[in-house]
This record gives C-alpha cells, sequence and structure tokens, in this order.
C-alpha cells in the first residue's frame, strides 16, 4: 500500500514538472510571438453586436470546410495519377486499397457539396440581412468572388476520376457557353483545350483544381476576412436588442 501511494506521488510530481515545462515554453514562444494579445484582439476580446445568431456562422462554416478541403485534397494528391488511361484505376485503388482512403475521398466529396450549399446560404443570409449595404459593398463583390472561385473548383474536380459520370457531366457543363451566337463554340474549345473532353482537358482541370484556384481561393478569404474586419459585422437592423445588451 505504502508502495503504491509513494508511486501516485512519484507520477503526479513528473505530471506536475511536464506541465510547468509547457507552461514554460509557452511563455517563451509568448514573449517573442504574442500570442496572448493577437487571441486577445482578434478572438476572445473582438467586439461583435449583441443580437448575432446562427446565420452568421456560416462564413465561419465556409472557412473551416475549405482547410478541410486542403487537408484531405494533399492526401488524395499522394495517391491521384492525372492520366486519362490511369486516373481512374488510381482513384479505385485509393478507396479500396489504401487505409483511409476511403475515408479522405469521402469527406473531400461530401465537404466539395456541402461548401457550394453553406456558401450559398450564407449569401441568401447576407442578402436578407441587407449586410452588403454601404460600406460593406466590398464584401459582397469579394464574396460573389468566392462563389464564382468554389463553383470553379467544384467543376474542375468533378472531372478528376475520370468515371462516365465525371466524363460525361464535365462534357455537358462545358457545353454550356456553346450557346453563346457567334462565340460560343470557341469559348467551348478554349475551356476543353480541344473539341473534344480529353487528356488536355484533364491536365487543365487537374492544374487549376490543385493549384491555381485554391490558392486565389484562398486569397480573396483573406480579403474578405480582411474588409470584414475594417467594417465590422453588421448589425441586425430589425431585430430588438435583449434587455441589458449594448
Ligand atoms: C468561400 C466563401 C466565403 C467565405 C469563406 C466567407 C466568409 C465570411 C465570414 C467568416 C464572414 C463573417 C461572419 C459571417 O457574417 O458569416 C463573412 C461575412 C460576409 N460575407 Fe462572406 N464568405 C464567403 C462567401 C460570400 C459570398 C458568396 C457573399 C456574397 C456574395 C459574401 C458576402 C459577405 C458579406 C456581405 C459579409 C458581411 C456580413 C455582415 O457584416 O453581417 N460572402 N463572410
Amino acid at each position: 500500500m505504502l508502495f503504491l501511494t509513494e508511486k501516485l506521488l512519484w507520477g503526479r510530481k513528473v505530471l506536475k514538472n511536464l506541465y510547468n515545462g509547457y507552461l514554460n515554453i509557452l511563455e517563451w514562444i509568448d514573449e517573442r510571438v504574442g500570442i496572448t494579445d493577437i487571441t486577445r484582439s482578434q478572438l476572445t476580446e473582438y467586439k461583435v453586436p449583441a443580437n448575432l445568431n446562427y446565420w452568421h456562422s456560416l462564413g465561419g462554416l465556409a472557412i473551416f470546410i475549405f482547410v478541410l478541403q486542403v487537408a484531405t485534397g494533399i492526401f488524395l494528391l499522394m495517391h491521384y495519377v492525372p492520366e486519362a488511361d490511369k486516373a481512374f484505376e488510381s482513384v479505385k485503388k485509393l478507396t479500396e486499397e489504401v487505409p483511409y482512403g476511403w475515408l479522405y475521398r469521402r469527406i473531400h466529396a461530401i465537404g466539395a457539396s456541402g461548401m457550394v450549399f453553406i456558401v450559398i446560404l450564407h449569401m441568401i443570409s447576407v442578402l436578407f440581412y441587407g449586410s452588403y449595404k454601404r460600406p460593406r459593398e466590398l464584401n459582397w463583390v469579394s464574396g460573389f468572388i468566392l462563389l464564382n472561385l468554389v463553383l470553379m473548383v467544384s467543376l474542375t474536380g468533378y472531372l478528376l476520376p475520370w468515371s462516365q459520370l465525371s466524363y460525361w457531366a464535365t462534357t455537358i457543363a462545358t457545353n454550356v457557353p456553346g450557346a453563346i451566337p457567334y462565340i460560343g463554340d470557341e469559348i467551348v474549345t478554349f475551356i476543353r483545350g480541344s473539341q473534344d473532353v480529353g487528356q488536355v482537358t484533364l491536365n487543365r482541370f487537374f492544374a487549376l483544381h490543385v493549384t491555381a484556384i485554391p490558392l486565389i481561393l484562398g486569397l480573396f478569404i483573406a480579403v474578405h476576412i480582411f474588409l470584414l474586419r475594417r467594417t465590422g459585422i453588421s448589425e441586425p437592423k430589425w431585430k430588438e436588442n435583449k434587455k441589458g445588451d449594448k
């Protein structure tokens, strides 16, 4: 019994020392980087209107999904082969043989639909709250650019598994500009890189999907947040503050 008590006391001392060591490391970093100040001014003590509701969490949710897409996308990229005769097989292998490959793929696919859904819902909410009005016009404009980028990253990603579904869905979607008089056919060929959807289309969609569009999306999210921090979140106009709220 005495032996057990001594062991427990010793264990507690080790844990306490480890915890103190951890605090010392944090303090060391904080003194140089100022994490406490940044957390206080940007997160915990950042003032927002009193009567915010769940609609105001949609923008943050969109950022969360974007990060999730980048993380799962990196794992998918480790196994994907962007060649017309190998792409489908590589995705099949990823789903059936790579440990948890099916999970990354599922998260990435559901995340893509989720992001389009959440961004559209976010847009509808800022529209109905009138949050796009002065001085937040540029929030709306940068948001509109973000919506287009989200749609572009979804379209380019849909082709990558090179399945019957992705091939024909891309053929139909890229056919749409063909309805424009005179220049329609040229636009379709410009998007596809050839008359029909083929290896050249896969090359350019792959490049755009994994590099250019996510980078520009990240940049515009930063612009969107910068603008938001300048103007602050808008106050819902028609909702009375609760008693005691400022
Ligand atoms: C990737 C897409 C997007 C992300 C990550 C994003 C992110 C955010 C975040 C975090 C906020 C602050 C919290 C909130 O009110 O939800 C916000 C606010 C806002 N967003 Fe977006 N957004 C996106 C797309 C859009 C779109 C498509 C529009 C409209 C076309 C838009 C217009 C606005 C406006 C006007 C505000 C200010 C709202 C207010 O002050 O109450 N955003 N956005």
